[in-house]
């Protein structure tokens, strides 16, 4: 905010000469210094309020955006974005206060406008919001004399993973194997998986990848591994997928089968004339009896 002396003169000579007539002799002059000097003394305060909005694929979200401190004439508000699906600059919604609300490149009733012209509110809503709507939206005011007043807003999307959990039935051996895959497929920021296996913790082991889709999200794979031993068979082990986009963490449970046949038969004496036949197996052995 530097003015040469000359000019600082001139405004001077001006307000003398105009002092009856303050506020249009003012707002002239802000023309005057806005244009040619970018300069200006009268709109200094002038502000457009924005936000940073995140928010939930499939809600409704307000893009807010409000000119404050300035008593300029608004002749239009219009809205811009760039955003997945409209790479390219896209003006794409103006309101005046003759024509009110009106879509400029094609209509979008997700949109609508909940601010107020006359209280310089151009906020509007988006419904349905997807991932192909996020980006950066432009709200611009237009004042007379001096002109457009813009902030940008970045709307950012969280989506939350389809998650699911499957499990492999394990034959009794001493090789390694995979035990259950957890999966939290195509979230936005990527899931955090993990895995609660409480005393089996230094018998099991996970291994996670991701994939990146082209539409920003990600999927997360996290797979469980154990030697198959009879010791973790039937042991309850869970999965935990967490995201921003989900309200709770989610927990997906499930129970090992190490499948082994019966090893070694007993047979006893339960009372007088009662045998009793044991054996250990899984799935559970069927007994057929002969003599
Ligand atoms: C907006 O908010 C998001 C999420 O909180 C953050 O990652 C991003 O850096 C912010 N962007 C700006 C321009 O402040
Ligand atoms: C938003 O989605 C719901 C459910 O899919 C649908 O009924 C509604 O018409 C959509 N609203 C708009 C404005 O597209
Ligand atoms: C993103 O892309 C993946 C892979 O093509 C797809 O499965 C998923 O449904 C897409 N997600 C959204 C929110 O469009």
């Amino acid at each position: 905010m530097e003015a040469l002396p000359v000019f600082v003169s001139l405004r001077s000579n001006f307000y003398e000469r105009s002092s009856s007539r303050q506020v249009s002799g003012c707002t002239r002059l802000t023309l005057l210094f806005v244009l040619i000097f970018n300069l200006s003394r009268c709109s200094s305060a002038l502000r457009v309020i924005g936000g940073n909005i995140t928010e939930v694929q499939g809600e409704t979200v307000v893009l807010p955006c409000k000119l404050i401190d300035t008593t300029e004439t608004l002749t239009q508000i219009s809205w811009q974005r760039m955003t997945r699906g409209k790479p390219q600059n896209d003006n794409f919604y103006t309101i005046t206060s003759q024509n009110g609300p009106q879509f400029v490149n094609g209509r979008d009733d997700r949109f609508q406008i909940i601010g107020n012209f006359s209280d310089k509110n151009g906020s509007i809503q988006l419904s349905n919001v997807t991932l192909l709507d996020e980006g950066v939206y432009t709200c611009i005011f237009t004042l007379f004399p001096s002109g457009n007043h813009e902030t940008k807003i970045p709307l950012n999307l969280l989506v939350p993973p389809v998650t699911s959990l499957s499990h492999n039935h394990a034959v009794l051996g001493n090789e390694e194997v995979s035990l259950a895959t957890c999966t939290a497929a195509g979230s936005r920021p990527p899931a955090e998986v993990r895995w609660l296996t409480g005393t089996l913790a230094e018998k099991v082991r996970a291994t996670d990848s991701s994939t990146q889709h082209s539409n920003g999200t990600t999927t997360t794979v996290s797979s469980l591994f154990g030697v198959p031993t009879k010791e973790i068979n039937q042991h309850v082990v869970q999965c935990v997928v967490t995201n921003p986009a989900l309200s709770k963490e989610e927990t997906m449970s499930f129970t090992i089968q190490v499948y082994f046949s019966p090893m070694g038969v007993y047979i006893g004496e339960k009372s007088k004339d009662s045998f009793r036949c044991v054996t250990e197996a899984n799935p559970s052995a069927n007994f057929t009896w002969r003599r």
